[in-house]
């Protein structure tokens, strides 16, 4: 009988985060200013950012420590357990050995709080009052209420607007919280009502709620804006799941040959991936294949431009190199929010564009079947963004089917999609486009 569960005892959560900046020969590289088109030092992000974090983003040590104040909060829902999907492995009659990593345990759903905690805790010690941010389908925005309201950090969250009309008990979940929630784009910031100025029904999309947030914290001393994807720092903090299923897939004594994540903006997947990636940098695991998964209609990836680009609409950001579709790319209303990012993280751009991963794009449709072909045999209903990786292990698990060969997949789950359910009556209904 195989084995189905690996768990580690709350001893084995990491302590270090893992910066994969000190193993990568070609680093990204450096942002720019917008206006000179010099790259800029750390002082440009200290309006909108603490200095702890900004640190973290050009920093090129290996480890960095995770606070014990942090820790103590990783300890309510850490380590998250691998599992080995062997009812979904039967369904599919493969040789293929599936695991897959669940980030939808603790209270807010997902993937989200590893760096939300982090975040929260560096501005609660600079004396930040309130955190800004931008969510799209709310799981980013409930992972930093959760953690602002542990640190006592308020928190204001701009949620793009068709997220907004389709989870509403993700507003309600950030309420709860008590964080200030805002469809964006919003008439509270001038650039939301500059959009809304041209199209008063724009859905909205990550790139404008991004600008609303950061206006919104630039104008104040004692606001910080916060993101939940994209920035060095925030892939950092998610290290923690990879660093985890490293000693779990010992304890199946297993190594992956093939490994998948979904990619918004990319922090579940380089937290996942990374550190296994660091075996492939070093050259001891050549062969592992990486594989980002993404919308085909927002195809950052497998249909961008690498090249320098604003992180949102307005252009406020720095200029940083990147795949991308464009900072003014609005993609259509699909139900994986998290994923309708114009652009993708400098260092999974810069990993992509080196060889060291691969990208496939899939449809909506496909992707809900995936998840209800998991759902059906593993019980667990996966967030639509985390389906794209579901999809993506089934598919090579069908491929290994046929070439009758027995590779060992994980993918990780980035979190349930039980507030997603309106999407999944939408698919089920037939109404889904
Ligand atoms: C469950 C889930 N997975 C994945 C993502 C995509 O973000 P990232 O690429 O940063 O992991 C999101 C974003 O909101 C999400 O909620």
């Amino acid at each position: 009988m195989s084995r189905r569960q690996f768990l580690l005892p709350e001893s084995e959560i990491p302590t270090r985060w893992y910066n994969i900046l000190a193993d990568m020969k070609e680093p990204p590289p450096p942002p720019l200013n917008p206006a000179t088109r010099e790259p800029i030092g750390p002082e440009a992000l200290a309006p909108i950012f603490p200095m702890a974090l900004i640190q973290q983003e050009v920093s090129s040590e290996r480890w960095i420590d995770i606070p014990e104040e942090v820790q103590e909060v990783y300890r309510i829902w850490r380590p998250t357990p691998l599992y080995r999907a062997t009812r979904l492995e039967k369904a599919l009659d493969t040789p293929a050995k599936i695991y897959y990593k669940h980030e939808g345990t603790n209270p807010s759903g997902s993937h989200k709080p590893n760096t939300a905690i982090a975040q929260a805790y560096y501005n609660k010690k600079e004396g930040t009052k309130r955190l800004a941010t931008e969510t799209g389908a709310g799981q980013w925005g409930s992972a930093l209420a959760m953690a602002c309201m542990m640190f006592d950090v308020e928190c204001t969250v701009y949620m793009v607007r068709v997220s907004f009309d389709q989870k509403p008990y993700r507003k309600s979940l950030m309420q709860v919280y008590g964080a200030e929630v805002y469809a964006s784009p919003s008439e509270h910031t001038a650039f939301g009502r500059s959009v809304l100025a041209k199209d008063p029904d724009c859905p909205g999309s990550l790139g404008i709620a991004i600008s609303e947030a950061i206006e919104d914290a630039a104008s104040k001393d004692d606001v910080k804006y916060s993101l939940g994807s994209v920035l060095n720092h925030v892939l950092l903090h998610q290290t923690v799941i990879g660093e985890e299923v490293r000693k779990q897939m010992e304890m199946a004594g297993d190594y992956p040959d093939i490994i998948i994540g979904c990619c918004g903006g990319g922090s579940n997947f380089a937290g996942f991936a990374f550190p296994f990636m660091r075996d492939k940098l070093t050259g001891e695991k050549p062969n592992t294949r990486f594989i980002g998964v993404e919308p085909s209609s927002c195809p950052t990836l497998t249909k961008g431009r690498y090249e320098y680009d604003h992180g949102d609409t307005a252009g406020m950001t720095p200029l940083m190199k990147m795949y991308t579709l464009g900072a003014d790319f609005v993609p259509p209303s699909i139900h994986a929010g998290g994923l309708r990012y114009h652009a993708m993280s400098p260092i999974i751009s810069a990993l992509y564009d080196q060889g060291f991963m691969e990208a496939q794009s899939v449809g909506q449709k496909e992707i809900f079947k995936a998840a209800i072909t998991f759902s059906h045999n593993e019980g667990i209903i996966p967030a639509p963004e985390s389906s794209h990786a579901v999809w993506c292990a089934i598919e090579e698990a069908k491929k290994c089917k046929e070439s009758g060969e027995a590779k060992v997949i994980a993918f990780n789950l980035s979190g349930h999609g039980l507030l997603d359910l309106s999407a999944y009556d939408s698919y089920l209904s037939g109404r889904m486009e």
